[in-house]
Formats: structure tokens, C-alpha cells, sequence
């Protein structure tokens, strides 16, 4: 469970990119947060992962108390999520089987397991035949690939991805979002995609939060269905 209660988030003391954010996230959701640029839904998503700090309010994940989380304690929150970053983050001297392989070696994963689950996941996001290319030789949209598939590889309970889909041909969104709700809807897992993607998000009738200037706007169930 996810929950925001009353979070603001300035970064120079002045300007407030979130306000008064009250937000509730139950496990196995599926959520997609919209909104245009510079609205704050990164900003949100670093809150999320303790990779920035609240300046007003509390955060609380699965038990863990964000706002008053000691830096030694954010691994453990760390582990119950898998990230898809917006600039990916690849590591560029390791192949894409050595990006994803790292994310389990450092939680101590065995090797036997790594071995296995490497693969499979490459496999999942189409990039079977690139495990031992580097990043630099890939397009964008590999590399997103290869960012979710080392989202994925440790099996976390909550799936955040911040525009996984932004460099990617029409065809492949749709595979990559249908791995996504399959994995919350077959698994379980609470996913949350940021996009601003319109189209993406009215394929389907889930729950679309829409952040503007910082506020949520709105928060209610999408898609282009007829009631
Ligand atoms: N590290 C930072 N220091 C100062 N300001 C920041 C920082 N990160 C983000 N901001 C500002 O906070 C606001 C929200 O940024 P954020 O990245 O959350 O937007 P976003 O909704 O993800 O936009 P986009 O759709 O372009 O990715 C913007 O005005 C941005 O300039
Ligand atoms: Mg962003």
C-alpha cells in the first residue's frame, strides 16, 4: 500500500513542484499518472523511491515511513520496487545481460538464479538477441527495454514506470504495457506508469491520476469506453 498524506515537495524553498498531494495506492492497483510537462510526476516518483525527500507530509510504503526513513533503511524500500527511470540509467561499460544481471548480484542473488532469470526477462521485453551488445549500440527503445527488464528481474511487489514508453514505435508500447498489466493483473503486482501518452492511457479503462502544476487535478477511472 502506498500512501501520500499532505506531501509537498519544494527544491529551492520557494517554488513548490507538489502541494498538498493526498494520494492512496492499494496493493495489485494498476495507476497511470498523467499530466503535462513539468507538472511534478517524476518528482513523484523520486518521493516514491526515497531518491528525494518530502518537504511537508508523510509518505508511507508497505509499512515504511518515507519521511523519517534513515538513509541506511532505503535499500529495503528499494527492493520492493522495480523502476523503470524516465533517462533509463544503464550502466554504458556493461552489456544489457550485465545491466540486468548487476540488479540481482547486488542483492546477493545466486548465480544459478541470475542465469536464469536474466535470460527470460530479455526474452519478455524482445531483446533475446542483444544480451551482449552495450547500451551506446542500442536504440532508445532497447534501452527502455532493457531498464524494465532489470525493473522486473527481481520480482518487486510495486513496478513504477516513468514513461516507459516514450521512445518507443506504436506497436512495441502496446506489447510493453500489455507485459505490464499482465504482470498486475496475472501477478498481482501494484504498477504504476507515468506517461503523457493519451492514446496509451485511453486503451484502457484503469485508474488515470492527472497531475497539473503540482496538484492532483483529478483522479478517476479512464479509457474510451462507453459506460
Ligand atoms: N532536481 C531539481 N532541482 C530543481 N528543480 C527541479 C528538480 N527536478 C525537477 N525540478 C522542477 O520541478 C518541476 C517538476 O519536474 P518533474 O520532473 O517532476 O516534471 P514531470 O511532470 O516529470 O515532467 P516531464 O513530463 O517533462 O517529465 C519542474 O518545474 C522542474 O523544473
Ligand atoms: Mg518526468
Amino acid at each position: 500500500m502506498i500512501e501520500f498524506k499532505n506531501v509537498s515537495k519544494t527544491y529551492n524553498n520557494r517554488d513548490f513542484v507538489l502541494k498538498n498531494v493526498d494520494l492512496h495506492i492499494d496493493d495489485g492497483e494498476f495507476v497511470f499518472i498523467v499530466g503535462p510537462s513539468g507538472s511534478g510526476k517524476t518528482t513523484l516518483t523520486k518521493l516514491l523511491l526515497r531518491e528525494e525527500k518530502v518537504s511537508e507530509g508523510r509518505i508511507v510504503i508497505n509499512g515504511f515511513r518515507l519521511d523519517k526513513m534513515r538513509s541506511g533503511k532505503v535499500p529495503y524500500l528499494r527492493r520492493e520496487m522495480g523502476v523503470v527511470f524516465q533517462d533509463f540509467r544503464l550502466f554504458p561499460k556493461k552489456t544489457v545481460y550485465e545491466n540486468v544481471a548487476f540488479a540481482m548480484q547486488v542483492i546477493g542473488a545466486p548465480h544459478s538464479s541470475i542465469k536464469k532469470r536474466v535470460p527470460f526477462f530479455l526474452d519478455q521485453v524482445g531483446l533475446a538477441d542483444k544480451m551482449k551488445s552495450f547500451p551506446t549500440q542500442l536504440s532508445g527503445g532497447e534501452q527502455q527495454r532493457v531498464a524494465l527488464a532489470r525493473a522486473l528481474v527481481n520480482n518487486p511487489e510495486i513496478i513504477i514506470a516513468d514513461e516507459p514508453t516514450g521512445n518507443i514505435d506504436p506497436q512495441m508500447s502496446i506489447e510493453i504495457m500489455e507485459l505490464l498489466v499482465k504482470l498486475n493483473e496475472k501477478l498481482g503486482k501494484t504498477v504504476i506508469v507515468v506517461t503523457h501518452e493519451q492514446n496509451l492511457v485511453d486503451r484502457y479503462r484503469k485508474r488515470v491520476i492527472t497531475i497539473k502544476d503540482g496538484e492532483i487535478l483529478n483522479d478517476r477511472i479512464g479509457g474510451m469506453f462507453d459506460e
